[in-house]
């Protein structure tokens, strides 16, 4: 089933994203050679629970961390480390949730690390843009496969497969909600699109091919050939008036 929320439950969802986003802005200055992940982890944490909000992440199914941080053929759920260092050329994925006066915000940004080469640059530059294909299609009597078959043909015709396994999701008084939401698929299929959902839209793409693995670790997932890998996401609401980005400031 999926819940649809009110106009006061749109705003504290906002809220919770709004939080989110300014995490991710803060972080993003933060993050240059040599800083550990583990200090950008805790930098993060610190972050959300000064503006009143819980780390979404922390504990969720024995997640150790605040921040999942994604490099290189990391694909999404790395685990912070003191040992981990940020170096110059790095594809540094972050992916930050909070929960705020009863609801969750969730986005994830990529960023290169100083000088990039051109590949780590329109790698992460496709996987924004594939995300702003999905959600020009989220509109009000479309269905959620339109947005998944959006988001596949930009990122395919740009040369990047995108990952399967792993898929954006409905969210409010929990951070997964129904429906899921691939990122691949044909146009036309799943529920109908209502003003009121919220729904994470997050767009994971290869360089190389779409299969992944899980590190030993349990959480980590790479690419299965080590090619690189991106990630963007935004919590957004279908409205009567178009999609609105809630984790955007
Ligand atoms: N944004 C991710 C998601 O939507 C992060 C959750 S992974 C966690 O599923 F386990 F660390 F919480
Ligand atoms: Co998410």
């Amino acid at each position: 089933m999926i819940i649809l929320k009110s106009p006061r439950e749109l705003e504290l969802i906002r809220q919770a994203n709004q939080i989110v986003a300014e995490t991710h802005l803060y972080l993003a200055e933060k993050i240059t050679t040599g800083i550990s992940t583990y200090e950008i982890d805790r930098l993060g944490e610190e972050f959300i629970r000064d503006r009143g909000a819980i780390p979404s992440f922390k504990g969720y199914r024995g997640y150790p961390a605040s921040v999942c941080i994604s490099i290189n053929e990391e694909v999404v759920h790395g685990i912070p480390s003191k040992k981990r260092m940020v170096k110059e050329g790095d594809l540094v994925s972050l992916d930050i949730g909070a929960f705020y006066q009863g609801f969750h915000g969730d986005a994830a940004r990529s960023i290169g690390v100083g000088k990039v080469v051109p590949e780590v640059q329109r790698l992460i530059e496709t996987t924004e843009q594939s995300f702003y294909c999905g959600i020009d299609q989220a509109l009000v009597g479309n269905r959620l496969s339109d947005i998944s078959h959006a988001i596949q043909q930009f990122a395919e015709a740009r040369g990047y497969s995108v990952v399967r396994e792993y898929v954006g999701h409905g969210i409010g008084r929990k951070m997964h909600e129904a429906p899921q939401i691939p990122n691949f698929g044909l146009p036309g299929r799943g529920p109908l699109l209502k003003a009121g959902m919220t729904l994470a839209i997050e767009p994971m793409l290869n360089a190389g091919s779409y299969q992944v693995k899980v590190l030993n670790d349990r959480w980590t997932v790479v690419t299965a050939d080590a090619s690189l890998s991106a990630h963007y996401e935004n919590t957004i609401a279908i409205s009567a008036d178009g999609p609105i980005i809630l984790s955007k400031i």
